[in-house]
């Protein structure tokens, strides 16, 4: 569906749910994909996501006294469900409206507090669980409407600190700060170069001539992602903690390749010296890849791509059999420059680069192959880089 056409759906929606008086506003905030950086964005790293032009969608009208009210095209089945500013505490059924509610609760702790409650009706067009940042676009889109509505001064920085707490704090999930700074911070055909340790951060333009990004869906989500996640930050904290005794660092971002080998025998679990040599690695990979991209050279941005993908299925253990297959397969055909897992992992996406001319074979083989050993068939999107968040009504 076009945007136009989402927006006016989504007002009559809205309108049809609560009533056609007094205005509406809409407003946007897109998901992202991590072009390499991954795991990093905990460990003082550096990360490369680029917003996507898919993202969240919500209308709201505020109303008079403290209740909140929300809808979900994407969950209708769940109608519309009501709450207060009174109560800003998480559902423990992990309803999606914790996302917004966790949001409204951090605010609120920083001295924002919403005056009258809300009506919000809901589209967002990122695949569930795909790995493309549904929930950080649902955080940032949140504060952005909250800014606007209530006059809140906050800067899009301050959106994706304030998305991350809450995530973090409300909805339990030990995140880094990646996905919603992609999200507040995106801009069309640029990827953001962001330094996680201080948060300095570059925009980088992607002109692929003669390729595209291609986003591969597995469409397979693994069960527990989010304990496993934590399990993640916990064994690379330690990793950085056993360092710390031999080694003046704050962050596993700021060893190099050569420091962490000299100093690796510091780490006596083997699982978190695996866990911090993807860390440290990973965040080298990132840095070097950009300058690839810089200098011209994508195959050397590629093939740092597919180390990214072989680091994160052996060393940091985030991949599963499902995107090794999309991965894997995706190395042995012609005109692929590079292809890895992105996102948090256990399932969700692949990114791949692709010469144009090698898109149809790409999707081809990797559409029968799937099928043959996984028995489902991959959804594809070729990915535009778009804007942070917005108002569109
Ligand atoms: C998830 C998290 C991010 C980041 C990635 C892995 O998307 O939300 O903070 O850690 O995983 O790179």
């Amino acid at each position: 569906m076009q945007e136009k056409q989402i927006v006016e759906q989504l007002i009559e929606k809205f309108n049809e749910l609560y009533g056609a008086e007094g205005p509406v506003s809409v407003y946007f905030a897109p998901g992202r994909v991590n072009l390499i950086g991954e795991h990093t964005d905990y460990n003082g790293g550096h990360v490369f996501p680029c917003a996507l032009t898919i993202g969240t969608y919500m209308a709201v009208r505020k109303r008079s006294d403290r209740k909140l009210r929300f809808y979900s095209m994407n969950f209708e089945g769940l109608g519309v469900i009501e709450d207060s500013l009174d109560n800003l505490t998480p559902k423990d059924n992990g309803e999606w409206t914790n996302y917004p509610k966790g949001v409204i609760w951090a605010f609120d702790g920083r001295g924002m507090k919403c005056d009258t409650g809300l009506d919000i009706a809901l589209y967002g067009n990122i695949p569930n669980g795909s790995g493309l940042s549904s929930s950080a676009s649902l955080e940032v889109v949140t504060g952005y409407m909250l800014k606007e509505q209530y006059g809140f001064d906050v800067t899009n920085v301050d959106l994706a600190k304030i998305g991350q707490y809450s995530e973090n704090n409300f909805n339990g999930c030990n995140c880094g700060i990646m996905d919603q700074f992609a999200s507040a911070m995106g801009k069309a055909d640029h990827a953001i170069f962001l330094d996680t340790a201080d948060l300095s951060y570059t925009y980088a333009p992607i002109q692929l001539d003669g390729a595209k990004i291609v986003v591969t869906n597995s469409l397979v989500k693994h069960s527990l992602v989010t304990s496993a996640y934590n399990d993640r930050r916990n064994e690379s904290h330690q990793a950085l903690v056993d360092l710390q005794k031999v080694v003046d660092i704050k962050t596993l971002g700021d060893l190099t390749e050569e420091q962490f080998e000299a100093h690796k025998d510091a780490i006596t679990d083997p699982v978190a010296r695996a866990r911090g040599k993807h860390a440290v690695y990973e965040n080298q990979r990132t840095i070097k890849a950009v300058a690839a991209l810089e200098a011209n050279d994508l195959e050397t941005f590629g093939k740092l791509m597919n180390a990214s993908h072989v680091s994160l299925r052996d060393d940091y253990e985030t991949s599963c059999e499902e995107c090794d297959i999309l991965a894997e397969t995706a190395w042995e055909v012609p005109g692929v420059i590079g292809s890895r897992i992105t996102g948090g992992g256990f399932g969700g996406c692949t990114v791949s680069l692709v010469k144009d001319e090698a898109v149809e074979n790409f999707k081809e083989t990797l559409t029968r192959v799937y099928q043959e050993k996984v028995g489902k068939t991959p959804e594809f999107y070729v990915v535009s880089i778009g804007n942070g968040p917005e108002k569109l009504a």
